[in-house]
């Protein structure tokens, strides 16, 4: 027998551990084709609160009731009847999540190399979340020496590798977070310039008197990953020829209620603004790209990254509601089973 989490009922606003079962279930025989793999890490994402919303039409399906929940994992493979794919390789792939042991086919799967980092990494920094920052500041934002990048939800696994990625380019770069501790970290780990505790400010007006005395010549370049007051004070301190990299609005994930946009939406006229939402897929042929500029910032340390541990599958439901709450800090990841590499 093994463990696996299913989500038991659909949450309407913030999800609880009343809408999640740990429940055993059967260690599958791996057919022809197939191969039996064992989650090591697993990742909780915010994406994963839209696929709990059965009634909104989305880039990805839905979860089921009826099967165990799925995300992205570094797992082991245990027995493999699939060609390129051993006994003992670690792998990434969007299967593996919340559970302990799954069939996979190798397909969206990716081999990984426990020597070149920890194996946690490749759901961070290394990872999706990195990926994301990496193809936001790169092909959207495309930040210049001097400019200001403002990144809301900065110390995330997405958000801290975006300030990074902007410093090593000669932006300024001002930051929002929400907690003393993760604005002392942007400072003196992640290099930033300003880091604001946006809980410091009751609402947009106050955000944004803030963001333009931390940026008295505006900004230039913002990564979205928040929404709601943070995306009015951007947009009230865009600067002329602004770009904004929309990648999130976790601000708004649990509204039961339909979000009124920002009252300020206009300035993107005036000020000739470029707004492009993405998904980080759009950039998945970008990855050795990708690799090829953050592994050596990571290797040479010009990029720190910090993670929140969870110990054991049945402490996924807490460590995915606690995204919504900024319990973590950096990338969140739970340790399913031993990692022996
Ligand atoms: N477009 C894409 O392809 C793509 C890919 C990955 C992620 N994303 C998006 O990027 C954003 C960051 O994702 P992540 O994986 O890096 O998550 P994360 O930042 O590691 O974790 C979520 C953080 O959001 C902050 N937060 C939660 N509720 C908030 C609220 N109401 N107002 C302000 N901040 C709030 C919390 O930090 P504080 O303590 O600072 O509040 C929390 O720690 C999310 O919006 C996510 O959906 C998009």
């Amino acid at each position: 027998m093994s463990k696996a989490v299913f989500l038991t009922n659909y949450p309407a606003g913030m999800p609880g551990p009343e809408h999640f079962e740990t429940r055993d279930v059967d260690v599958p025989k791996p057919d022809e084709g197939e191969m039996l793999c064992r989650t090591v890490w697993m990742s909780v994402d915010p994406y994963m609160r839209g696929r709990m919303r059965p009634d909104v039409k989305s880039y990805i399906p839905p979860f089921s009731l009826d099967a165990p929940l799925e995300g992205g994992a570094v797992s082991e493979v245990v027995e493999s009847n699939v060609p390129g794919f051993e006994a003992g390789d670690y792998i990434v792939d969007f299967l593996g999540g919340w559970k302990e042991f799954y069939i996979s086919k190798g397909e969206r799967t990716q081999k990984v190399d426990p020597n070149l980092a920890p194996l946690s990494s490749y759901l961070g920094v290394l990872g999706m979340p990195g990926m994301t920052a990496w193809a936001g500041v790169t092909q959207i934002l495309k930040p210049q020496e001097g400019e200001t990048l403002f990144v809301s939800g900065a110390a995330g696994a997405v958000g801290s590798v975006v300030c990074q990625l902007g410093k090593a380019k000669g932006a300024r770069v001002v930051a929002s977070a929400g907690s003393k501790e993760k604005c002392d970290w942007l400072v003196e780990e992640a290099g930033v310039d300003v880091a604001l505790n946006y809980k410091d400010y009751k609402n947009a007006n106050e955000l944004t008197k803030a963001l333009a005395e931390a940026a008295p010549k505006g900004v230039n370049c913002y990564f979205e990953n928040v929404g709601g007051m943070h995306l009015e004070a951007a947009l009230n301190c865009i600067a002329l020829g602004g770009r904004m990299a929309l990648c999130g609005m976790i601000a708004v994930y649990n509204n039961t209620e339909v979000e009124p946009g920002p009252p300020n939406l206009v300035n993107l006229i005036g000020r000739g603004v470029m707004a492009r939402g993405f998904i980080v897929s759009e950039y998945m042929d970008k990855t050795m790209e990708f690799a090829a500029e953050v592994a050596p910032l990571l290797a040479q340390g010009k990029i720190k990254y910090q993670e929140s541990v969870y110990e054991g599958i049945e402490k996924a439901p807490d460590a995915f509601v606690g995204l919504f709450k900024g319990e973590n800090k950096g990338k969140a990841v739970v340790r399913v089973g031993p990692d022996r590499s």
